[in-house]
């Protein structure tokens, strides 16, 4: 329990530090709402404290009394208070919110320190609240993306060259059995979505070994891809027109894409492609002879190793991620070319699975069969079967903490302020 504690306690103490890192901007840009989409960063700051008082100091139990009077606590309640209405609520102004979320973090300190001893609550619940607090660290990173204004946040860590020959190439995955899921014995912070581990058959299928690049993407925008509707779906086309979608978000038609939070660069053709919606993968796919892969293909050839016939922690073995591994944790700012990682392959054969761009797939969200659901009971059930589709592998943006190769991200189809991305399949 005391290397649980530390762990946990270091992870609380990370993930609170970039909030206030990416929160560290003077009044006025944390009170701006970029888009309808996402929060004014003001809003996330008090919201993860006021989040974590529930789960934590409260057990999940709303009637009881939080630190925060009732009439201001509701201004941070997600479901009652739709994103684009929140820049408009009487929010805690940034210092109110910074001491708010102080008062909480030493209150839970304290009691994590109990924890084990003579509290005996779940570990589990710490780390969803860890990984609630990075989940909306990325959607802070999401907000300064879409801001315009002078670069923010630096030039971002350096990430390995990648390799030539790689783009466009793919490995086969045989078909036969693997274990789809994780149980909460072998992984006790994977979120209720990502549960319970259970065997499904799958048919041969070839993967993509790496995601689709921005050369390869920019071949499909210079072929008329955008013009073209028999490489869309009937909603992907009907959405491409009212959206006016020509070229990925950011992209100019010169060429140029605004990245990095406000820098203007010429666009890196060995980066894989990001800010695309499904509807736009699809489009590619249809264009380039094939289809996005399924959840569980993706997660197969993710972390299916054929050989001992059982599932690895991550896409390369059992070890935790590191830099020489996979492009995560936030730090790089941008994903990393394509090759970058060959010591970060699956056991077919894949790369950069992890990390660098999340990956949309076919699948829509729902539950795998047993699901139970966890303290937090509307983190996953209120979406099940929506019009959602999945996105796997974490982002550049994303803490490695909080990731798993079995962790599970949706959103809707025309959604693209996400750091997504693709990567093909086809029928072997
Ligand atoms: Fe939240």
């Amino acid at each position: 329990m005391t290397d649980t504690r530390d762990r946990l306690a270091r992870d609380l103490e990370t993930a609170r530090a970039r909030t206030l890192l990416l929160t560290d901007h003077d009044e006025p840009e944390l009170l701006r709402q970029h888009t309808p989409l996402l929060s004014p960063l003001v809003w996330d700051l008090a919201h993860v404290a006021q989040q974590e008082d529930l789960w934590l100091l409260r057990r999940g139990d709303a009637r009881r009394p939080g630190l925060l009077p009732p009439a201001v606590e509701a201004l941070y309640d997600a479901f009652a208070q739709p994103r684009a209405v929140r820049a408009r609520l009487p929010l805690l102004p940034p210092v109110e919110a910074r001491a708010f979320g102080r008062e909480v973090r030493g209150r839970v300190l304290d009691r994590l320190e109990r924890l084990g001893r003579d509290d005996d609550g779940d570990p589990f619940d710490f780390a969803m609240v860890v990984s609630h607090e990075q989940q909306h660290d990325e959607t802070m990173l999401q907000a300064l993306a879409i801001r315009t204004g002078p670069p923010l946040l630096g030039a971002g860590t350096p990430l390995p060259p990648g390799r030539p020959g790689v783009a466009g190439t793919s490995v086969p995955v045989p078909g036969g059995p693997f274990v789809l899921g994780v149980d909460a014995a072998d992984e006790p912070f994977s979120l209720d979505n990502e549960r319970p581990a259970h065997v499904v058959d799958l048919p041969a299928f070839r993967l993509g070994r790496v995601p689709v690049t921005n050369a390869e993407y920019a071949a499909f925008v210079a072929d008329g891809g955008y013009d073209t509707p028999r490489w869309w779906s009937a909603r992907g086309w009907a959405h491409r027109q009212e959206a006016g979608l020509q070229r990925p978000l950011y992209w100019s038609p010169e060429g140029t894409v605004r990245t990095r939070f406000g820098v203007l660069e010429e666009i890196p053709g060995d980066e894989p492609v990001q800010h695309v919606t499904f509807f736009e993968t699809e489009a590619y796919a249809a264009w380039a002879g094939a289809r996005l892969p399924t959840e569980a293909e993706w997660e197969k050839a993710a972390t299916w190793d054929p050989v001992t016939g059982r599932r690895r922690r991550w896409p390369w073995g059992d070890a935790d991620p590191t830099p020489a591994l996979a492009n995560l944790d936030g730090t790089a700012l941008r994903p990393a070319p394509v090759g970058a990682y060959p010591a970060g392959a699956s056991a077919y054969g894949a790369e950069q699975l992890v990390g660098d761009v999340w990956e949309w797939t076919s699948s829509g969200f729902a539950p795998w069969p047993g699901f139970t659901p966890m303290l937090y009971a509307d983190y996953s059930a209120p979406f099940f079967g929506g019009d959602y589709r999945v996105l796997r592998g974490g982002a550049w943006s994303v803490a490695s903490s909080i990731l798993r190769p079995g962790f599970r991200n949706w959103d809707h189809p025309v959604r693209r302020q996400v750091f997504s991305g693709f990567r093909l399949a086809w029928d072997a």
